[in-house]
């Protein structure tokens, strides 16, 4: 085995996931204004400090993916994020994409356009901070792409096309440099589409991305896939169950996903805490079933965090019980795995 596949192999470790912690500037600006905290440079480090800085968490996460801006700021023990993670036997990886635009109408030839599709963006240069950001301390790395679902229209073979084209040559990049890809098609939650045609978005998405990332001989030994459930639409009337969500779920990932990959992880895509927590382990449960033929685990961010920021509110006093609440979800998390 080489070292990138024992790296990405490590992440699933009994009982352990991947914490996320990376939304970027924007997008934990808008995350803390829902909880009333103001944003700035330090109040984003005491944020990422509240999760990363929080006792005991080696217990639950195997790794945490982190923004550049973390990758460079210090915890309230003085050293630096990567460095902390690193002495508690937690890995240290970041986010490479740079977020994502609308999709520009020349992708889809002429008279026809999609306002309402993105792309993501990050390719240029990323080889040069790739470096940068391994020397800065971070093993594996994550790039995501976002597909809406919009009746039979959204998305389009186009934005599929491109999207996938760019999450390959990104993987392709982070394997040259020697470090360990997750790939992040997130399929999204909002809509009103049923649990069937979110499963089958899933399936198309994923079985052209593999296909790309053939084409362009990205390692599959070393690659992480991770993706949504598939559930039924945020609008929609449908409350899916769990063994719902699970058999759907692993049928979309058995008809598309090759055996050979690292492995799997689940975003938790707007789900609720015990949603995201309940439908996780009726996946797994379903998995085993199954014999489905690669290692699963979480990589969530809100479904983690949810409880905490509600506690902490921004205060300094409320870090404590904030980070009980955190320590209280990742064992529940945890114990889904089972
Ligand atoms: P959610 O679990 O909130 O969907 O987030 C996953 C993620 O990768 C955030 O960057």
């Amino acid at each position: 085995m080489t070292d990138l596949v024992s790296i990405a192999r490590s992440f699933f470790a009994p009982g352990k996931g991947i914490l996320a912690e990376d939304e970027s500037i924007p997008s934990a600006t808008a995350h803390l204004a829902k909880y009333g905290i103001p944003a700035s440079v330090e109040m984003r480090r005491q944020y990422r400090d509240l999760f990363l800085g929080a006792e005991g968490i080696e217990q639950y996460i195997s790794g945490a993916i982190l923004f550049s801006e973390t990758l460079l700021q210090k915890g309230n023990d003085k050293k630096l994020f990567p460095k902390s993670l690193v002495a508690r036997g937690v890995v240290p990886g970041v986010k490479v994409d740079l977020g994502t635009e609308p999709i520009p109408s020349a992708a889809f030839g002429t008279g026809s356009t999609s306002p309402n599709e993105l792309i993501t963006q990050g390719l240029l240069d990323l080889p040069e901070r790739l470096a940068l950001y391994k020397k800065q301390g971070a093993v594996f790395t994550k790039w995501r792409a976002v597909f809406r679902i919009e009746g039979d229209e959204l998305p389009t073979a186009a934005a599929i096309h491109e999207n996938a084209k760019r999450l390959a040559g990104y993987a392709k990049d982070v394997q040259m440099e020697g470090l360990v890809p997750i790939i992040e098609p997130e399929v999204l939650l909002d809509g009103k589409h049923s649990r069937a045609r979110s499963g089958a978005v899933i399936a198309e998405v994923l079985t052209i991305l593999f296909s790309v990332l053939d084409e362009q001989s990205v390692d599959r030994a070393s690659i992480i896939l991770k993706t949504s459930m598939a559930l039924s639409g945020s609008e929609s009337a449908k409350k899916d169950t769990p063994e719902e969500v699970a058999e759907a779920t692993i049928s979309a990932l058995l008809a598309s996903v090759p055996r050979q990959i690292a492995g799997i992880v689940f975003l938790s895509g707007g789900q609720t805490p015990d949603q995201a927590t309940e439908n996780l382990a009726a996946i797994t449960r379903r998995a085993k079933e199954v014999n489905a033929p690669w290692p699963l685990t979480f990589s969530y961010l809100r479904a983690l965090e949810e409880e905490a920021l509600s506690v902490w509110k921004g205060k300094e006093e409320n870090v404590p019980a904030a980070r009980a609440a955190f320590l209280a979800r990742l064992a529940k998390v945890s114990a889904a795995l089972n």
